[in-house]
């Protein structure tokens, strides 16, 4: 059987009998006006972060979501939106499909605003998504890509670009590991399935979404995760896991290299009001200005001891140079 059919099976498992904490982490559900998670919908929240956030959601985007789980992100993206069919549900699992639909039914009965028909859900696979080019504005998924190998990993990223209208975001969380992990771990196909033993560092995993295409990628968030120990698992030394909220925009390929913010910033406190690096950059005085790890190399090289550059907090949240 390959680490897929076995990853099916999982949530097929998972699907049918809900299990808090089967994998990854458990998060503080949004509080939102008039917005009512169902117990059933917390108990099946299978997701690492969030990828839901504000101000990804203005203009009533079309929203897609790889992976439905019990379907809590889905309706946190149709508070956003509240027309028939404004966001696509995507699971190659029969058994989650059902469980989802069944959840939205509940979460009717506890949201007056809601409607099921709100979510088109669908049968498929994220390798080979049932959806046309360039016609989302909004992607996302949650604790999925991690289980994925290289090159499935690859074809899941590229079929997210594809569907995404120029300049739409792929919004999503995963599990990151720093540490090298032994070919035992990676290759026992349970715990990959478990969102254990396929993430990748950070860097890999941006340069995963980079080489795709995306020119704007922003890290969000990067918390704490699990634990491997050598008492629990195959491995001599303790492994620390992460996880990652990140946001890939399908912004042209800027001729110098992507923007990747990883919350970085410069603040200027000179003798100006000003610092312009007749770059496109402009640093008032004392205000610290959000940059993305190409623009801080930059302001570094210029070797200036009126200008600070702030090391990354991987917590962006908007605005700054690019
Ligand atoms: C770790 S769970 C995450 C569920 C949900 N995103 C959440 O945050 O609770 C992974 C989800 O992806 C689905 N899945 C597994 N393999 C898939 C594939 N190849 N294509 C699409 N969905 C898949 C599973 O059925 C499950 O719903």
């Amino acid at each position: 059987m390959s680490y897929l059919e076995t990853t099916k099976n999982v949530y097929k498992e998972a699907a049918l009998t809900p299990d808090v904490g089967l994998c990854c982490t458990t998060n503080p559900i949004w509080e939102l006006p008039g917005l009512k998670i169902p117990k059933i919908m917390q108990e099946m929240n299978y997701g690492c972060g969030s990828t839901v956030h504000a101000r990804d959601l203005s203009n009533n985007p079309k929203m897609l979501y790889v992976g439905v789980g019990g379907g809590m992100e889905l309706l946190q993206f149709s508070y956003f939106n509240r027309e028939k069919g404004g966001v696509i549900g995507i699971d190659v699992v029969d058994e989650m499909l059902e469980a989802s639909r069944k959840n939205f039914i509940e979460a009717e009965t506890q949201n007056p605003w809601f409607k099921s028909e709100f979510v088109d859900l669908r049968k498929g696979d994220a390798l080979n998504l049932p959806v046309e080019d360039n016609s989302i504005d909004v992607a996302a998924q949650n604790c999925l890509f991690n289980i994925f190998k290289e090159a499935d990993l690859k074809k899941a990223i590229a079929e997210m670009y594809r569907v995404l209208k120029p300049h739409g975001r792929l919004v999503m969380s995963d599990p990151t590991c720093e540490q090298p992990m032994n070919n035992n771990l990676r290759n026992d196909e349970r715990l990959r399935a478990l969102c254990l033993s396929g993430s990748l560092p950070i860097n890999e995993y941006v340069k995963m979404l980079t080489d795709a295409g995306f020119g704007t990628i922003e890290i969000r968030a990067r918390k704490p995760y699990r634990i491997l120990s050598p008492k629990d698992y195959d491995t001599n030394e303790l492994i620390y896991i992460e996880s990652i909220e990140v946001a890939a925009i399908k912004d042209p390929m800027p001729a110098d290299g992507p923007c990747v913010f990883t919350g970085k910033a410069a603040i200027y406190f000179g003798e100006n009001d000003f610092f312009d690096d007749n770059a496109g950059h402009i640093l008032l005085k004392n205000q610290p200005l959000a940059i993305c790890d190409k623009t801080a190399g930059a302001l570094a090289k210029l070797n200036r001891d009126d200008i600070f550059i702030s090391k990354s907090t991987y917590h962006y949240d908007g605005g700054g140079c690019c």
